[in-house]
């Protein structure tokens, strides 16, 4: 492959996270957080660059988890593209572009792509016998069908892959597949789909991948070699489906592009908007150049499960339609495990980020540089709340933190916080010092360039290392006295490494830099890596800041029991000693009662109480507010969307202030432990309870 520097122009994509619930750290360590950091650098080695990313909303994904809520799927969608997109920028992911796969552009550029290869005869049209629910007079989605793994005899395997052995399946694979709509077993109906070709596309495909071979990471080529010594298959490009983009055939009425064939195409349609609201061209960053020299370079940031996807189908879809750049490099990570457990989303074990954002404000960079240190680059890794307080306490509070503090709190204390030497600007004076600078940088910037982001931040981080080492040795606050000089020259040697360091670090902890700037009194620009780091005379430097706290034991604390809590809440199906029952009372007493079925729309705490939570519930009739004594038993971010039971009619009250119109239903066990009282599948909000 060419080198990073031959290309003026990069199309950085992250993954399309399917809008259907929040972040999680697994998310960030796959994509997102490399991603961020390989186009900060870029756009320090001054690259045209752009980032693009947005809401995957089409598929089974997004139709499950509203039929799970109770809601539709666009409810879904609106809900979490806004909530997904709030929490990247509050992590500071910056993209040029957060789209979404429901948009108008996004629809009709993927129904031109299918129309493009339809034209040019790539499909086969074929007939299969697939799985149809006759209650719900639908075919049903891969995911819409469980039964018996073949392999592992896990019961609850899902149609298109068993979640306990990890085996990929096809429906019909299933032994005693039942329809998850009805519950009843489907009957196997002939229907028309368009296939893309794959076992055609595969000489070209291990031509293409062979190219690639000394430059991709191995876990990514090793999958995609597997995937072609298995001989690839055609794959169906369209579903019978009531959710997504129609296909854009008459004979294909009611049917929909899989979700695997627009998904990509959003990082195009995304950049078409982009070259739209920024008066730019689009086709630079896409489409072939009439100079090979002048195309742009493709990397698409992606988790492993993506890897077939992006290194296979996406491709052939792009070499089938001819006018498209392919991807120079899919630096897919491997996943990323917490305290010994697998990540799960349906197990609610996870750590979301939204809930981090709201319970460590202010220290994004915090995560950002845990997940970045343990990044599962070429296997799977772990998050344990321990070792991100370990690595907080011991190397950004006490090497890197420290390090710049030191220096500005001997500059205060000796000079007023004044930088000035005999008129000249102030830059580095030691040899020793200048060779280490430019190793360290040097390696970061190829670590970085072989996505090696654990090395590059350690590279960085050996910066600040170097610095202390040089401001222990060179012990100015004794010097002071005895070689005044020779100490004004180490401080200022010190604060030249500082804008070293900071320079380094601003793909990986760019708050954190910003605060440093602020430190310095030098503008964020100051740090450019071209930039020669260095002071005017008589530079004034800001008061010395902390730049990272101490995580104590009781927030780690906290998190596991969090942790632990949501598991054993998830698990525990202890048996109920019943509580006896209470006097009788006449029907019209229970009648007086109006008691609906809703949903929790928001819920957060109320400030200076334990227990309770203020949520609003959509009850059907209207949106409202209730305070409910949960806040011990629940996250309120781990009870949005939950079905609930409200007493409608329940006389308001005024609870801390907050007007509290109704009562949700609750069920208490013997231990205290609360549960919530929710209707079954198809009861819309308003539904009466009676
Ligand atoms: O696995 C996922 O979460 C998918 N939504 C990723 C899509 S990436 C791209 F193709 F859009
Ligand atoms: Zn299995």
């Amino acid at each position: 492959m060419k080198n990073f520097n031959q290309y003026k122009r990069f199309t950085v994509t992250s993954a399309l996270p399917y809008a259907n619930g929040p972040l999680h750290i697994g998310h960030l360590a796959g994509a997102y957080i490399p991603a961020d950091i390989f186009v900060r650098h870029l756009r320090l080695k001054k690259k045209d660059v752009i980032h693009i990313c947005g809401s995957d909303e089409h598929g089974a994904a997004i139709t499950i988890k509203a039929k799970k809520e109770g809601t539709t799927p666009q409810a879904i969608i609106d809900k979490y593209h806004e909530q997904i997109k709030t929490s990247f920028k509050e992590l500071g992911i910056d993209f040029d572009m957060y789209h979404r796969t429901s948009a108008a552009i996004h629809h009709d550029l993927s129904q031109e792509f299918f129309l493009n290869l339809y034209e040019k005869d790539e499909f086969i049209e074929n007939y299969s016998e697939q799985y149809y629910d006759e209650d719900y007079q639908q075919f049903l989605a891969d995911r819409y069908i469980m039964g018996t793994c073949p392999n592992c005899s896990n019961e609850k395997a899902y149609g298109d892959q068993c979640e306990n052995c990890g085996t990929s399946l096809n429906p019909t694979d299933l032994i005693n597949p039942i329809s998850t709509l009805s519950g009843k077993t489907p009957v196997l109906k002939p229907t028309k789909h368009w296939y893309l070709p794959l076992d055609k596309y595969q000489p070209w495909l291990e031509q293409w991948l062979a190219e690639k071979e000394n430059d991709w990471k191995v876990n990514v080529m090793g999958q995609c070699k597997s995937w072609l010594k298995s001989g690839l298959q055609p794959r169906s490009m369209t579903r019978d489906l009531d959710w997504g983009i129609d296909v854009p055939l008459e004979e294909a009425k009611g049917k929909k592009l899989y979700v695997w064939m627009d998904a990509p195409i959003g990082y195009i349609s995304a950049t078409k908007q982009w070259a739209i609201d920024h008066n730019k061209d689009w086709k630079l960053y896409w489409k072939k150049q009439e100079n090979e020299e002048d195309n742009s370079c493709l990397l698409h940031f992606i988790g492993k499960d993506n890897i077939v996807f992006h290194c296979i189908i996406f491709p052939s879809i792009l070499h089938a339609h001819g006018e498209y750049i392919l991807p120079q490099n899919v630096p897919a990570n491997e996943f990323l495990n917490l305290e010994g457990d697998k990540l799960s989303t349906s197990r609610n074990h996870a750590v979301w980020l939204n809930e981090y954002l709201q319970e460590f404000p202010g220290k994004q960079d915090e995560l950002r540089y845990v997940i970045t240190s343990i990044l599962p680059e070429t296997s799977d890794s772990e998050f344990t709340w321990k070792d991100y307080q370990a690595r907080v306490n011991n190397e950004l509070v006490a090497i890197l933190g420290n390090y710049v503090n030191r220096v500005l709190i001997l500059m205060h204390k000796f000079y007023d916080g004044k930088v000035a030497s005999n008129g000249e600007k102030i830059t580095l004076q030691d040899e020793f010092l200048a060779t280490e600078l430019a190793r360290f940088s040097a390696e970061v910037e190829t670590s970085l360039e072989s996505f090696k982001f654990r090395q590059a931040l350690q590279a960085a981080m050996d910066i600040a290392r170097l610095g202390n080492r040089y401001l222990t040795e060179k012990e100015p606050w004794k010097t002071i006295k005895t070689d005044p000089e020779g100490a004004r020259l180490a401080l200022h040697n010190c604060l030249i490494i500082i804008g070293h360091l900071a320079s380094a670090m601003q793909p990986f902890l760019p708050n954190t830099v910003g605060k440093i700037a602020d430190m310095l009194n030098l503008p964020l620009n100051a740090f450019g890596y071209d930039e020669a780091i260095a002071f005017e005379n008589e530079h004034t430097l800001n008061p010395a800041t902390l730049l990272f706290e101490k995580v104590e034991d009781d927030a780690i604390d906290y998190q596991m029991q969090k942790l632990f809590d949501k598991k054993a809440a998830m698990t525990s199906q202890k048996a109920v000693t019943a509580v006896p029952a209470k006097e009788n009372i006449n029907y019209e007493a229970f009648a007086t009662m109006d008691i609906r079925t809703g949903t929790i729309l928001t819920a957060e705490r109320v400030p200076k109480t334990k227990k309770l939570l203020k949520l609003t519930i959509d009850t059907g009739i209207d949106e409202r507010t209730v305070v409910s004594g949960i806040a011990e038993y629940f996250e309120p971010e781990a009870i949005i969307g939950q079905r609930v039971s409200i007493l409608v009619n329940l006389e308001p009250r005024e609870i801390k202030g907050i007007q509290s119109q109704g009562m949700i239903l609750m069920a208490e066990n013997s231990e205290g432990k609360l549960g919530f009282v929710s209707a079954g599948d198809g009861m819309h909000n308003g539904s009466v309870i009676r």
